[in-house]
C-alpha cells in the first residue's frame, strides 16, 4: 500500500507515562466475525478491533448473510448469525492486507455449496496460499489460486461437500490449522490436524465457546474437529491484542523514566511468549489482575529497564512470531547479542521481516546480522533518527517508531496508512503518553 501518510517521533521529554488500553485481538477477532457469522442465534460482541484486516472479514462475513447491529461504540455490535444457511456472495470478497483473513475464510468457503472469489491487496496478492490449498484440496476442494504469482490469490472457490483427513502441517502455522479445522467442522466425521509446535490456538478456545465438539492431544500438537458441528452464538469480550501491547512493552522498557500500564491484555500461553523474552533481558514487566473468561487476560505495566542480549528459543519463535521486528528493536537497545533462528516463516508476512527489519535497523547505525532463517542484533551502539520505509507492514513501521522514541534525532516512517490494518490509533496512543 502506498500513501503520502508519513508518522514523525522524535522524544525529549521526561519519559512515557500513563495507562492505555489497546484495541482488541486480531487473531480473535476475525475468528469470532467467522464463527459468529456461521452461528445459530444472536451474540454481542464487545471490543472488536475495528482495523481494516478485521472489518474485511465482517464484511465478507456480511456478504454471506451474516447481519451486524451497532451497538454502543464501533467495537461493540450484536452479530446475527446465519445458523450454518450462508447465502452466496454477490461480490469478489476483499480480504485487503489480510492473511489470516483469506485463509481462515478459504476453509469456510470451500465446504459451502456456492462458488466465491477472494481477493486482496498487493502484498497480500504475494503470499503463499498453497499451503492451505494443499489440505483443503486433500479433503475435496476445488479451488485455484489465480494470481500473476503462482499460488497466490485472487482465490477462486467452487464450494462443495468436503471428506475429513489428518493433516500433518509442515509448517508451525495457525492459520493453516485453523483453515482445515474450520473446514472439518463442516463436513461429516473427525478431521485431525498435527502440527510441527504448538500455534496459537485461539480457533480451539472459541470452538469451545460455541460449543463445537473437538479435542487436543496430550502434548498439544494434535487437534480434531468432529464436524459437521453449528456453532451456537454467545456473547463475547475480546481482549487486548498483546501482540500491539508488545509495541509499549518495548517503548517502555527503551525509554528512559517512562511507566506504562496496559490494561486488559490477552494474555494467551500461545502468545505471550513476548513477555517471558523481554524479562529474560531484564524488562522490567508485571502483569496483575489476571482474569480468565475463555481467553486469559490481566493488566501489564513496564517500567524502563537495562536490557541484555538473550537467545529466542526454537519453541518460542511460533508464540512470538509477530513481535520480531519490535523485539529487534528492543535488542538494538541490549548489551549484548539477541539471537532469533528458527524464523524463516518471517520471510512471507506482509513484508518480508528478515530483511525489512535488518534494513531499517541498519540504517538507525544498529549492528544486524541477518540469516535465512533470523537475525541476530548486537546492541550497545546509539541508534540515530532518520527517515525509513515502511515495506507496506504495519508492524515494520510502528516497530520503528518505537525505535524512534529511543534514538538521537527525529525518526519519519513513510508510508505508514498500514498501521490502520492492525492498530487504528496507534499514533494518537503514543502522543498521549508524551510526559
Ligand atoms: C495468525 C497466525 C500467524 C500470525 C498472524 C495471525 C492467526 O500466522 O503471524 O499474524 O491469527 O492465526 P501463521 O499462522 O501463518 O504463522
Amino acid at each position: 500500500m502506498s500513501s503520502n501518510y508519513s508518522v514523525t517521533t522524535s522524544f525529549a521529554g521526561e519519559g512515557l507515562r500513563g495507562c492505555i488500553r489497546v484495541p482488541g485481538d486480531k487473531s480473535i477477532s476475525h475468528r469470532v466475525a467467522i464463527l459468529g457469522a456461521l452461528a445459530q442465534g444472536s451474540m454481542q460482541v464487545r471490543n472488536f478491533l475495528c482495523s481494516e484486516d478485521c472489518l474485511n472479514t465482517l464484511r465478507a462475513m456480511q456478504q454471506l448473510g451474516a447481519q451486524v447491529l451497532p451497538g454502543d461504540a464501533p467495537q461493540n455490535f450484536t452479530l446475527v448469525g446465519t445458523g450454518m444457511n450462508p447465502t452466496a456472495p454477490a461480490h469478489d470478497i476483499d480480504c485487503g492486507n489480510s492473511g489470516t483473513g483469506m485463509r481462515l475464510m478459504a476453509g469456510v468457503l470451500a465446504a459451502l455449496p456456492f462458488t466465491s472469489r477472494m481477493f486482496g491487496d498487493e502484498s497480500l496478492s504475494k503470499r503463499p496460499m498453497g499451503r492451505i490449498i494443499a489440505p483443503l484440496e486433500m479433503m475435496g476442494a476445488a479451488i485455484r489460486a489465480c494470481g500473476s504469482k503462482p499460488g497466490c490469490a485472487p482465490l477462486q472457490i467452487e464450494g462443495r461437500g468436503l471428506r475429513p483427513v489428518h493433516y500433518d502441517l509442515p509448517m508451525a502455522s495457525a492459520q493453516v490449522k485453523s483453515a482445515v479445522l474450520l473446514a472439518g467442522m463442516l463436513c461429516e466425521g473427525t478431521t485431525s490436524v498435527h502440527q510441527p509446535a504448538i500455534t496459537r490456538d485461539h480457533t480451539e478456545r472459541l470452538f469451545s465457546h460455541f460449543g463445537i465438539p473437538y479435542s487436543v492431544s496430550e502434548d498439544g500438537l494434535t487437534v480434531s474437529v468432529q464436524g459437521p458441528a453449528v456453532p451456537q452464538a454467545r456473547d463475547i469480550v475480546i481482549p487486548s491484542d498483546i501482540s500491539s501491547a508488545a509495541f509499549w512493552l518495548v517503548a517502555g522498557s527503551i525509554v528512559p523514566h517512562s511507566c506504562i500500564t496496559l490494561e486488559g491484555v490477552g494474555l494467551n500461553p500461545t502468545r505471550r511468549a513476548i513477555i517471558d523474552v523481554l524479562l529474560r533481558m531484564g524488562a522490567d514487566i508485571t502483569v496483575t489482575n489476571v482474569h480468565s473468561e475463555g481467553e486469559p487476560y490481566g493488566d501489564i505495566t513496564v517500567r524502563t529497564a537495562r536490557l541484555h542480549g538473550t537467545d529466542v528459543r526454537r519453541e518460542e519463535i511460533p508464540n512470538l512470531i509477530d513481535e520480531i521486528p519490535v523485539l529487534s528493536v528492543a535488542a538494538a537497545f541490549a548489551e549484548g547479542t539477541t539471537t532469533i533462528r528458527n524464523a524463516a516463516e518471517l520471510r512471507v508476512k506482509e513484508s518480508d521481516r528478515i530483511a525489512t527489519t535488518a534494513d531499517n535497523l541498519r540504517r538507525m547505525g544498529g549492528c544486524v546480522q541477518e540469516f535465512e532463517d533470523g537475525l541476530a542484533v548486537t546492541g550497545g551502539a546509539p541508534l540515530s533518527g532518520t527517515e525509513l520505509p515502511s515495506y507496506a507492514d504495519h508492524r515494520i513501521a510502528m516497530s520503528f517508531l518505537v525505535a524512534g522514541l529511543a534514538s538521537a534525532g527525529s525518526t519519519t516512517l513513510r508510508d505508514c496508512e498500514n498501521i490502520n490494518t492492525s492498530y487504528p490509533g496507534f499514533e494518537a496512543q503514543l502522543r498521549s503518553l508524551f510526559r
